[in-house]
């Protein structure tokens, strides 16, 4: 069959295989994964739970990866990385994705508008280190706040299906009770399972600062009840009193990430937290690294160096390559440095051997660089 695919693919070059059976049926593809939307809701405020059924080529995700799904805007292809919330190994083989849409983001606002049935988006294969170990741990402790929940519920979902006995702490933290996705699926999970515990916090709130789901419902929840709180060592001891012996999993804004990674570096269990960024925090511009000028040779467009990473340079330029993840995980934006020395902003390492792909979206210029796109 692969045999037969190269051979048809090399009678339509120029254009992949894929381009003309897209004309007959856009789910018809010889190589590219796509997805089609077979349901969209819309209950809960500033996000969209899209039902993907993908073609053929879908292999599945391990509780906690991300895939990448691509649509066409304007004539442009963006893409865009979402982590399932299903159970991992869903039998019928759909996937759920759940997209909040950022005041300004293209492509979350784009889906929270215009997703329908029938629209069909690119897919790629789930991807990421960040997922349960095959060898489940005794004890878990989820914690997500805002579009966070995603990879961590697809793990609580995945740890019920398989009938998980451990010890299980769900830490969820939202603007406000009715912005909370999944409410009635987190319910049903704490009701089911009673090594389930799933706490719900609202800080900044008024009215209510917390919550739990479930049986545990009636008991008192934070431990300063009704006090609208952030997240501290106390009330972790709280809900997950056992939680030195547990592997913990977390995605979430940074001012809650940092919270968590502050506590368990301060009890020196930093190798038990994991950890999922939707967006990179990237340290301040170094003064003396901006200097000189970024070209762009592929496209003939020169630029003064301001320090940021080149992705962002590119786009003031009047460029718009393309990126998924914005984070240096997804290798969407990879393109080759002709000359010059990058530094990777993320390890803060430098490189300047000539000829090499690099991430654009996580290196920044030190002094001239020649980028080829
Ligand atoms: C591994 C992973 C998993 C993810 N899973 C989910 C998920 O399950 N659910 C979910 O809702 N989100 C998830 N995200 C986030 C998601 O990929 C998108 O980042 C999010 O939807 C915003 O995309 P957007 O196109 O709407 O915003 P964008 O248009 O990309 O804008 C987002 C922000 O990026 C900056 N930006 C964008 N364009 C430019 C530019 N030209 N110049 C400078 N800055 C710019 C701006 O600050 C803007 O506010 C995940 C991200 C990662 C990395
Ligand atoms: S956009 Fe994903 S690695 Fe750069």
């Amino acid at each position: 069959m692969v045999g037969l695919i190269d051979l048809v693919q090399t009678l339509t070059t120029p254009h992949p295989l894929d381009r003309y059976l897209e004309l007959v049926r856009p789910t018809l593809t010889a190589r590219d994964m796509r997805a089609e939307i077979t349901h969209v809701d819309r209950s809960v405020p500033e996000s969209v739970t899209l039902t993907l059924r993908p073609t053929r080529q879908w292999r599945g995700h391990a509780a906690g990866q991300y895939v990448q799904i691509g649509v066409v805007i304007d004539g442009v292809r963006h893409r865009r990385c979402y982590s399932p919330i299903d159970v991992a190994g869903r039998r019928d083989r759909q996937i759920q994705l759940t997209v909040k849409a950022h005041p300004n983001g293209l492509v979350s606002r784009y889906l929270h508008r215009t997703a329908a049935p029938g629209m069909v988006v690119d897919l790629t294969p789930a991807a990421g280190v960040f997922r349960l170990p095959d060898t489940r741990p005794d004890r878990v402790v989820l914690i997500g706040g805002g579009s966070g929940i995603t990879p961590v519920l697809s793990m609580m979902r995945t740890l019920a299906d398989e009938g998980y006995r451990g010890d299980l702490t769900f830490l969820y933290y939202a603007q406000a009770p009715e912005l909370v996705p999944h409410r009635v699926q987190l319910t049903a999970l704490a009701e089911r399972f009673e090594n389930f515990r799933v706490e719900l916090r609202y800080p900044g709130h008024s009215a209510r600062g917390s919550e739990r789901l479930g049986r545990g419902a009636g008991e008192p929840s934070a431990r300063l009840e009704g006090a609208a709180r952030y997240f501290d060592y106390d009330e972790l001891a709280h809900v997950a009193p056992w939680f030195a012996d547990a592997q913990t999993f977390m995605c979430g804004p940074p001012g809650l990430m940092n919270a968590v990674r502050k506590v368990y570096e301060a009890e020196q269990l930093a190798d038990r937290l994991h950890s999922e960024e939707f967006t990179l925090s990237v340290p301040p511009v170094d003064a003396g690294e901006a200097f000189g000028t970024v070209s762009f040779s592929g496209s003939g467009i020169s630029t003064a160096n301001d320090g940021a990473v080149l992705l962002e340079q590119a786009e003031a330029a009047g460029l718009t390559p393309e990126f998924g993840c914005r984070m240096g995980i997804c290798f969407s934006c990879t393109a080759v440095r002709r000359t010059g020395c990058t530094r990777n902003v993320r390890t803060g390492e430098t490189d300047s051997d000539p000829d090499q792909p690099i991430q654009l979206c996580v290196s920044a210029p030190v002094g001239d660089v020649d980028i080829d796109i």
